[in-house]
């Protein structure tokens, strides 16, 4: 019997681009669904922007377009970035959809039917300039525990402490920097406190197969036991001006974005129906027979292990047959980072001309099924792809495919099924296909990757470079690279969920059918005719991810050249005095840590020809190379005056080209709006060039 499985990945968020990050998760799921396909089964793969709510608002007002704009745009760079790493959605669609609108509508309703809608006033903070209720996230103060500034309305950063926006010290509105009142408004409430909700819920996280064990735990832990009502009722709406679906009979309410997000996978896939015929009650009705799995970041459980099994089983609706969280993604250890040129988007990486396919082997090398941090280290990154894909893979065809095309004409000959013996055990007994099934995809490529050991050990004995000088040695060497073909041939097709592109083209290769995961083993037909083997995949060079990272490092913005200044020949330094309000100009420790600080030794200065402010100086920072920097104080100082003088640069400033050469730092100088004079800042006596200055 064909399973019928239907497959999510969450909704990325309509206001920011697609990251490597992200990436974990749909190329998790895609990897998945083209394994169900594979077998044989029927899977559909839907997903959506997730478009509502405040931040996709204020971001379509920042770039000054209406919010319809802003989705539509991002949709399509959505759709193009997953495209590019060969994410194959069956829909990817939008939550601002009428689908989505009529499906949340109708939940809704059965909610307010089954007696589980509230309404009820609260007193939430209010922006009095902006004219509207700001989410926690939009509040910001000094933490009620530790007195950290500049924090957020729902945790300290600093101490770790959480809390409600009312509990900030000095709060005021990170849209307008105004102090937020409390003001008065009725809500729609969720009665997740309802008995009804409480046992079903009890119940449903703890039946073995809808959650990781983990993941169950956690629940059970926000869940409380049986009688301590841990769990609250939850606030489905938010007052306008929003971005979403008004309420119905709630004029000026509307549907807060997370009610409405998973009701996009419904949407989506009710879109699909449409164009395709298929039928949507068959897969969402109470006991529909088929599956329902969601692919999500562990950050996003309670919404989906919780909310969302509530909001189905309440409404009359199937629930989900697993939730499948991933951990998050961790670049050398760290978590991405603007700074250090981590923070990596999808289109950063496909317009730096690396492989997809690369990055598909590499995250599924490190997906195991379980919540754990995926970690993305560079340097194995380079050595396990050049190792395991282009050392271990393409080299079995590389070394035997020329042989063919040469010496018969394109034609297969016999296979060794005393070689091929190992290989047609691993699909008689399935562990492969198990371990993908589970998710464990590592496990799997361990095992492909033993496979391939074991073909490069048949080519390595048999020495098809050598019997081909033999004389007579023609029926052998047919006979190895027909072997080591079919072999290859294997480990392709155990490959394909994860490169499919190269599957795709291994298939052209080899000129066989698409490769599916049934049936029984056999090998590539004596006579069979294959293709001219072309190059499949290059390894990659360390220097291509040298400059991805150095192509997504996001340094300190070069000053901008004062207005009353002429632009042509503004330099790279001198302090500039800011008058902005004091709580913009609050930064974290975070913020200040991006500043690479260094001491540096002016070895060499000089005018620059045709410059009337701008001394060239070479710098040394410890580094192999002086560094360049055109500095804009030469109404204070002779180049005779700096030469062998200790100061103080910036040295992770993005170089800047400028008329006269590249300048690749910063020194710092201090400077008053009214009392004239730059004044070169310099470390005591003692500091050498490269020290940091923290
Ligand atoms: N819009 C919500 C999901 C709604 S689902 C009904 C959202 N969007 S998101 O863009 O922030 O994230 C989309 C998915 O990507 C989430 O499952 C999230 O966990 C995952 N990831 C986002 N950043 C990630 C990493 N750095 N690492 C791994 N997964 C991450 O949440
Ligand atoms: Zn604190």
């Amino acid at each position: 019997m064909k399973r019928r499985i239907l497959v999510t990945s969450a909704l990325p968020y309509a206001n920011g681009d697609i990251h490597l990050g992200h990436l974990v998760e749909y190329i998790q799921t895609d990897i998945w669904v083209r394994f169900q396909k594979m077998r044989g089964n029927l899977c559909h793969y839907v997903c959506a922007d997730d478009t509502h709510g405040t931040p996709v608002m204020l971001r379509a007002e920042q770039e000054g377009v209406a919010p319809q704009a802003l989705i539509a745009r991002v949709h399509g760079e959505h759709t193009r970035d997953f495209a590019g790493f060969h994410v194959a959605f069956d829909n990817y669609y939008s939550t601002h959809s009428d689908e989505t609108r009529q499906c949340a509508e109708d939940i809704y309703r059965r909610l307010q039917e089954a007696g589980l809608i509230e309404v009820r006033g609260i007193e939430q903070y209010f922006d009095p300039q902006k004219g509207m209720f700001l989410p926690d996230r939009f509040i910001k103060g000094e933490c009620p525990k530790c007195g950290a500034p500049d924090q957020y309305g729902d945790n300290c950063e600093r101490c770790g402490a959480a809390y409600t926006p009312n509990e900030l010290k000095n709060p005021y509105s990170a849209v307008s920097g105004a102090r937020p009142v409390l003001r008065a408004s009725d809500h729609y409430f969720f009665r997740l406190s309802d008995p009804r909700c409480q046992e079903f819920l009890r119940r449903w996280t703890r039946e073995p197969g809808h959650l990781q064990a983990e993941a169950s735990n956690k629940m059970q832990e926000w869940l409380g036991s049986a009688g301590e009502n841990k769990l609250s009722d939850w606030d489905i709406s938010r007052d306008a001006p929003y971005f979403g679906f008004e309420i119905p009979e709630a004029p000026g309410k509307y549907f807060y974005v997370w009610m409405d997000a998973p009701i996009g996978y419904m949407g989506s896939f009710k879109n699909l129906c449409a164009r395709t015929g298929l039928d949507f009650d068959e897969w969402w009705k109470k006991g529909s027979e088929t599956e329902l799995y969601h692919f999500i970041g562990k950050d996003i459980l309670y919404f989906h292990a919780l909310f969302w099994p509530a909001q189905l089983e309440m409404a009359g609706y199937r629930t989900p047959s697993a939730i499948f969280a991933h951990g998050f993604l961790t670049i050398d250890g760290a978590k991405m980072s603007k700074s250090r040129g981590t923070f990596i988007t999808a289109r950063s990486y496909l317009e730096q001309g690396l492989d997809p396919e690369w990055l598909r082997y590499y995250y599924a090398a490190k997906l195991n099924g379980t919540m754990e941090d995926v970690d993305l280290n560079l340097d194995d990154f380079v050595a396990r792809v050049n190792s395991d894909l282009i050392g271990k893979f393409i080299n079995i065809a590389s070394r035997c495919a020329g042989f063919i095309s040469k010496k018969f004409n394109g034609a297969l000959g016999t296979v060794n099924r005393k070689a091929t013996e190992a290989f047609e055990l691993a699909w008689r007994e399935g562990e492969i296909a198990q371990s993908f099934e589970r998710r464990d995809y590592a496990r799997a490529l361990r095992e492909i990757m033993r496979l391939s050991d074991l073909a490069n050990l048949y080519v390595a004995e048999k020495k098809p470079w050598e019997i081909s000088r033999r004389e007579g040695g023609e029926a052998e060497l047919h006979t190895i690279c027909s072997t080591a073909l079919t072999l290859f041939r294997d480990l392709t097709r155990y490959l394909k969920p994860v490169l499919p592109q190269l599957a795709a083209e291994v298939e052209s290769f080899l000129a066989i059918e698409p490769l599916v995961w049934s049936g029984e083993w056999q090998p590539l037909p004596q006579g069979h005719k294959i293709n001219e083997y072309r190059h499949l995949m290059t390894r990659i060079d360390p220097k291509q991810i040298t400059a991805l990272v150095e192509a997504n490092k996001e340094s300190l913005a070069p000053v901008e050249p004062v207005k009353k200044e002429p632009a042509k020949e503004a330099g790279q330094a001198a302090v500039q005095t800011t008058t902005q309000p004091a709580t913009d100009a609050l930064i974290s420790i975070e913020d200040f840590a991006k500043v690479e600080l260094r001491v540096a030794r002016i070895v060499e200065a000089s005018h620059v020809e045709g410059a009337e402010k701008l001394i060239r100086l070479l710098l040394d920072i410890g580094e192999n190379k002086p560094r360049q920097v055109f500095a804009g104080i030469k109404s204070a100082y002779s180049p005779e005056q700096l030469q062998g003088r200790m100061t103080v640069m910036v040295a992770n400033l993005a170089p800047r080209k400028m008329k006269f050469g590249l300048s690749e730092g910063m020194i710092l100088a201090a400077s008053g709006n009214d009392s004239p004079g730059i004044f070169l800042l310099s470390p005591d006596t003692g500091a050498q060039p490269g020290m940091k200055v923290k």
